[in-house]
């Protein structure tokens, strides 16, 4: 599905010229999206939304009545989260938490923290210590970068764990850290149990089965220490497809492979954070094709805009997946620049080789002032983007399937 419909395209191709590029959020299809996700996993596991991927506050109002809680990643995203969605449970999670922005969470009332380091659980305890106001200890998941079956990382596009990295405890610190919480030197922190997020962009059978072998592993550690866990969470990661953007994440073979790994476990309450699998349909770049040109035998559509916008396919290394809207008219009196009948590659207005959003298109004849909507730019796109290289104006933000209001980065139709 990289075609727009309904009332993203009238849209896109409503929108004044001076009012490109524009990121469009079909706030409805992503609820439908969200409650068929939750549908679909078992009434015991848990469902967080990785902020992260689009922290925008309205898709956060879209998804909180489908999901349980949000993961958040700095004081930045913690006070955003909690101002846009009061009330909704937070974990703090994420590499190099500030000692300032763990006591910003503690104030908060931020009741669960992904622990990243020794130091980190460290710091945690000396600053909950330092609270005596507070209610109830403070709950821990221990993050872990943990080795899995060999393979199962492999097709992921961004490893962050299973090989050296600056994510989560080593394994071999397992024991310490199990201990620090276990002995009473910590008292006012629960160790809840283990998180482990070890990559992004893995199917559901890879990433049901890291599930398993984390669960595996944790239960052996609780052993270890003659505990019980409560909690587990095997993070986000279900893979997008954006060369082929119809496809979707298995949810339900997923969901059912985390049924099982619950019935291995009575008593562990499962806890998944998906952050692009969730939003990355519901957003779109609309923009126009300022010109077209020729260059040693191949054609290139410059846009309105570029990866300083969406950064996504710079990021990953992809096409981002579109669609052409032709424009019938044309303002100038010269002829209209046009493309031939090969494919086309989609360049943006910065000066780097780098500002491509998408090679080789089938796009044949495609004019300047035609429109292009580039799909899959709901997740990692604009809050991932380099927004004021070379100074163009931010992209609008527009909204259906709920009220249609500009968002702050709106830019003023050209008179
Ligand atoms: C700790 C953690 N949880 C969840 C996510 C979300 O991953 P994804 O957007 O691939 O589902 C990330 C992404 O980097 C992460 O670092």
């Amino acid at each position: 599905m990289n075609r727009p419909e309904g009332r993203v395209r009238d849209l896109a191709l409503s929108l004044p010229a001076g009012a490109l590029p524009a990121y469009i959020y079909d706030l409805a299809a992503l609820a439908t999206h969200a409650a068929a996700v939750r549908a679909a996993l078992p009434p015991l596991v848990e469902l967080y939304y990785a902020a992260k991927a689009n922290p925008e506050p309205r898709i956060l109002a879209a998804l909180a009545p489908h999901t349980d809680g949000f993961e958040v990643s700095s004081g930045g995203e913690l006070a955003h989260v909690a101002a846009a969605v009061p009330g909704h449970p937070l974990a703090f999670g994420g590499p190099g938490k500030t000692p300032a922005e763990m006591a910003a969470a503690l104030d908060r009332g931020v009741g669960r923290f992904h622990v990243e380091s020794t130091h980190e659980l460290r710091t945690l305890a000396h600053l909950a210590a330092a609270r005596r106001d507070r209610q109830g200890p403070v709950l821990v998941l221990l993050r872990f970068n943990l080795t899995v079956p060999s393979g199962l990382l492999a097709g992921g596009a961004l490893a962050m764990g299973g090989r050296p990295s600056p994510f989560g405890l080593d394994p071999a610190e397992a024991d310490t850290a199990v201990r620090m919480l276990a002995d009473g030197s910590c008292p006012h922190l629960e160790l809840a149990g283990v998180h482990a997020h070890l990559a992004s962009g893995l199917a559901a059978p890879e990433l049901a089965a890291v599930a398993a072998a984390v669960a595996g592993w944790a239960a052996a550690l609780a052993d270890r220490h003659g505990l019980t866990f409560r909690e587990l969470n095997v993070g986000g990661g279900m893979h997008v497809d954006y060369a082929d953007p119809a496809a979707r994440f298995d949810w339900a073979g997923y969901g059912a492979a985390l049924a099982r790994v619950a019935r291995a476990h009575p008593g562990l309450r499962l806890r998944i954070e998906p952050g692009r699998a969730l939003t990355a349909y519901c957003g779109w770049y609309a923009t126009e094709v300022l010109d077209v040109k020729r260059s040693h035998g191949e054609d290139f559509a410059v846009v309105r805009g570029g990866t300083h916008h969406l950064r996504t396919p710079a990021a990953r290394g992809h096409d981002q997946p579109c669609a052409v809207l032709p424009v019938a008219g044309w303002p100038f009196p010269w002829p209209r620049p046009e493309g031939g009948s090969g494919p086309v590659t989609f360049a943006g207005q910065l000066c780097t080789p780098k500002d491509v959003l998408a090679r080789a298109v089938p796009a044949a004849g495609i004019r300047a002032g035609d429109r292009v909507v580039f799909a899959l730019a709901g997740a990692y796109a604009w809050n991932i983007s380099h927004h004021d290289f070379l100074m163009h104006p931010h992209p609008g933000v527009h909204f259906v399937g709920g009220q249609d209001t500009p968002g702050p980065g709106a830019a003023a139709p050209e008179s």
